[in-house]
């Protein structure tokens, strides 16, 4: 059977994390979470106190990326993978507010990009893989089989993040959750290197009143459709 790439991008919180996950497990693909990558930065950046509200020293970060060791390793009992950064876990502490505040300017530095770039491409070598991020379809795998751009209205992104954060115990106002929203949508659509852009040959998911199982079984059907096409074993991009 030939194995695919499936390209995911889009805002935050449309939910692609999830979908990528169920579509990983369904066809029995690796799933990568680029943004985990993105945070576990961010989170090395805050604790060098490279970054703060008025502050990103960007030089010095650039000079430390080399120090930087991202893997994912696959907790079985969890059945995820899950960030480690220079050999601890920070899966938990990347997905807090803290990180989430400081992801979208570290995220800007074109050479953090470069690194994580080209680790993701290494990853998709010759394996059936789902990559979601925003530019896995534009500059990760511009050649990847099935593309797909999620989005949603802020106020019902912000509405399921909130309540993943309050899920979590974290003491967060609604308010505060769809600034940030809006904040990283801004700065992740305008940044100069790899903006968050919809391929041309995407295909645009609105998901602002779409169940996940609706979502999941659409996505599974476009996948299956371009793996029958091509029986054959082996590898497409
Ligand atoms: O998917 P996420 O919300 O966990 O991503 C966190 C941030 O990382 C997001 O605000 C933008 C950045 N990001 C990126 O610039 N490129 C990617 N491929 C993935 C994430």
């Amino acid at each position: 059977m030939t194995k695919i790439i499936i390209a995911i991008d889009g805002y935050s919180s449309t939910g692609k994390s999830t979908i990528a996950k169920q579509l990983a497990k369904a066809l029995s693909y690796v799933y990568v979470d680029t943004g985990a990558m993105y945070r576990a930065v961010t989170l090395f950046a805050l604790r060098k106190h490279l970054v703060s509200d008025s502050h990103l020293d960007q030089e010095i970060l650039i000079d430390l990326l080399d120090e930087i060791e991202l893997r994912f390793k696959y907790n079985p009992e969890l059945e995820l993978s899950e960030m480690f950064l220079n050999g601890e876990n920070v899966e938990k502490e990347i997905r807090q507010m803290q990180v989430s505040q400081y992801v979208s300017p570290v995220a800007e530095i074109k050479e953090v990009r470069a690194k994580l770039v080209a680790m993701q491409q290494k990853m998709g070598k010759e394996k059936g893989l789902v990559m979601d991020g925003r530019d896995i379809g534009t500059v990760v795998f511009p050649d990847a089989a099935l593309k797909i751009f999620m989005t949603a209205s802020p106020e019902k992104r912000a509405t399921r993040r909130y309540k993943e954060l309050l899920d979590k115990g974290e003491e967060v106002v609604f308010e505060a959750v769809l600034e940030n929203v809006q904040k990283r949508d801004y700065i992740d659509s305008t940044r100069e290197f790899s903006p968050l852009k919809q391929a041309e040959d995407a295909i645009v998911f609105d998901n602002s009143d779409m169940g996940l199982e609706e979502q999941f079984e659409r996505l599974l059907n476009f996948a299956n459709r371009i793996i029958e096409k091509n029986p054959k074993d082996g590898y497409m991009l």
